[in-house]
C-alpha cells in the first residue's frame, strides 16, 4: 500500500481482537508517531501502553473516575470493561512543555496527529483500530492514575488490533464540499 492509498483508505475498526501488534511492528507504529509535527521540536507526547492485565488496571481506573462523577452503576460498569474492547490500548498525552512560541493547543494537535499516524501505521500493517476519547480524556483523576503531571492533556486512546470485519464501504466525500478558494 503506497502512501497516498494508505492516506486515502485510513479507516477505524472498533471490532478488534488479538494479536495486537508486537516487536517490530509495534515499534514501527510508535516511529510513525514521532514523525508527527512538532513545532520547536519539543517531542510533546508520551504514549502508555496497555496490553492483557494492565487492560483491566486502566478499566479500574476509568470506573474510579466515573464513580467519583456519581454515574450510574452501569457506566462505571462499562467504563470498567471499556479498554477490553482490543487487545491494546494506547493512552496518548501531551506533555505540555511551557514555551514562549508554542502554546499548549499546538503540542495538543501534535499529540493528536502522532496519534492518527500510529492508526496509520498500523493499518499499514494489517492491524487496525479506533482511537477513542469520551469525557476520559478531560478528567483529572484518570490523568493522576495514568501517572500525568497536571500541564499534561490526554488527547485520546487508540484501541489496537486485528480487524475482526471487513471493511465498510468508505463514505465518498466530495472536496468542493469543504473547500473554498480565497477570493
Ligand atoms: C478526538 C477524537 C475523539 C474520538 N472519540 C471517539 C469516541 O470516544 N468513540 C467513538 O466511537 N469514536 C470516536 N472518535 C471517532 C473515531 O475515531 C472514528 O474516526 C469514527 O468512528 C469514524 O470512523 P473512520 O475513522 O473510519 O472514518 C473520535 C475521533 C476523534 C478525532
Amino acid at each position: 500500500m503506497n502512501a497516498l492509498e494508505l492516506l486515502l483508505n485510513r479507516h477505524s475498526c472498533p471490532r478488534l481482537a488479538e494479536p495486537a501488534p508486537a516487536g517490530e511492528q509495534l515499534d514501527t507504529i510508535f516511529k510513525a508517531g514521532l514523525r508527527a509535527p512538532d513545532h520547536a521540536t519539543l517531542t510533546p507526547w508520551e504514549f502508555i501502553v496497555f496490553t492483557g492485565e494492565q487492560r483491566d488496571r486502566l478499566g479500574e481506573i476509568l470506573a474510579a473516575a466515573a464513580e467519583a462523577r456519581g454515574e450510574a452503576p452501569e457506566a462505571v460498569d462499562k467504563a470498567r470493561k471499556a479498554p477490553l474492547r482490543a487487545p491494546m490500548v494506547i493512552a496518548v498525552a501531551a506533555k505540555v512543555k511551557p514555551h514562549d512560541k508554542v502554546p499548549a493547543l499546538e503540542q495538543q494537535l501534535s499529540a493528536g496527529c502522532a496519534l492518527m499516524a500510529m492508526q496509520m501505521a498500523a493499518q499499514a500493517q494489517g492491524f487496525n483500530g479506533i482511537w477513542r476519547s469520551g469525557w476520559f480524556i478531560f478528567d483529572r483523576s484518570i490523568h493522576d492514575g495514568l501517572g500525568l503531571d497536571e500541564q499534561d492533556q490526554l488527547v485520546g486512546f487508540l484501541y489496537l488490533g486485528t480487524p475482526l470485519v471487513e471493511v465498510r464501504k468508505l463514505p465518498e466525500r466530495d472536496p468542493a464540499q469543504f473547500v473554498r478558494y480565497f477570493e
